[in-house]
């Protein structure tokens, strides 16, 4: 099926950015949302602007879409972090999905973390199930303050994982069609990563917590043949996994026996 369109969150940078070069490279068309250099710019931080993406889309894509790819994240101790990376990417799914529904191989996919599997904060955990943006902010206003701002990032990519499972079930997902699944990167080289990979020391470090032992850290390319597969209509049966691609962090970390 040539010519399929795609909808890119983060398309300006890192993993968005590569995925969007590489579906155009094979002839679809992508359509980039991101707080610059963008089709569409638009800050999904920003609850008004979220309310407003389906519109502006629909205007780029009158004939609608066939896949969703929210990869758009920031990775800072802070309470932007919730709103981007949680809000902004369920928005992404949930407003962009009515437009998937005239595709005849509907796909959606979240960029969720090898974090995900690392300590988070129940506290917001819990208003992240719930859906509730301002306990969200409340509470992680409250983990900035108290010096535990470092659980952010990885709170709201167990959750998006969880949404991800959790709604891949329903009518509106696997009932219409769509197979929603999330990946789980580990340390890939792009802008995010750049500091933590600047020094020897860094790297060591970063490494301990995400190990890479088959072929070290990966380029955003890597992760992009995976969004790639999991939004093409090879992909018909794949839903509700979270697969983590990872160099092997996961397998190192967790060992076999996950599945009791
Ligand atoms: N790089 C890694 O090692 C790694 C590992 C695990 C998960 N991830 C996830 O992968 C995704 C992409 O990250 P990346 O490494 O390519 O980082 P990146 O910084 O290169 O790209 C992130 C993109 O998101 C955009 N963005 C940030 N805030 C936004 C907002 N409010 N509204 C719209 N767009 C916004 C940025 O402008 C940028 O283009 C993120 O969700 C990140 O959490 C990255």
């Amino acid at each position: 099926m040539a010519g399929r369109t795609h909808l890119v969150t983060g398309s300006a940078s890192g993993i968005g950015r590569a995925t969007r070069e590489l579906l155009e490279s094979r002839g679809d068309r992508v359509v980039g949302v991101d707080v610059r250099d963008a089709d569409i710019v638009c800050d999904l931080a920003d609850p008004g602007q979220r309310a407003g993406l389906r519109e502006r889309v629909a205007a780029l894509a009158p004939a609608g879409i066939d896949a969703v790819h929210a990869v758009a994240g920031v990775a800072v101790p802070q309470t932007i972090t919730v709103r981007v990376n949680f809000f902004g990417a369920v928005a992404t799914l949930r407003e962009l999905r009515e437009l998937l529904t005239g595709s005849a191989a509907p796909r959606a996919v979240a960029v969720s973390s090898l974090a995900a599997l690392t300590p988070v904060s129940p506290e917001l955990l819990a208003a992240l199930r719930a859906e509730d943006e301002a306990r969200a902010i409340e509470v992680s206003d409250a983990l900035v303050e108290g010096g535990e701002g470092g659980l952010i990032y990885s709170t709201t990519k167990r959750a998006i994982a969880e949404w991800v499972r959790e709604r891949s079930v329903t009518p509106e997902w696997a009932g219409a069609g769509i197979p929603l699944n999330a990946v789980g990167p580990g340390v890939i080289r792009t802008p995010m990563t750049a500091e933590l990979m600047a020094s020897p020391e860094s790297r060591e470090a970063l490494f301990r917590g995400a190990p890479v032992p088959l072929n070290g850290p990966a380029e955003p390319i890597n992760v992009a043949y995976l969004l790639a597969w999991l939004t093409s209509e090879e992909n018909r049966h794949t839903t509700g996994q979270v697969i983590f691609s990872d160099s092997g962090a996961d397998a190192t970390l967790r060992g076999p026996r996950i599945f009791d």
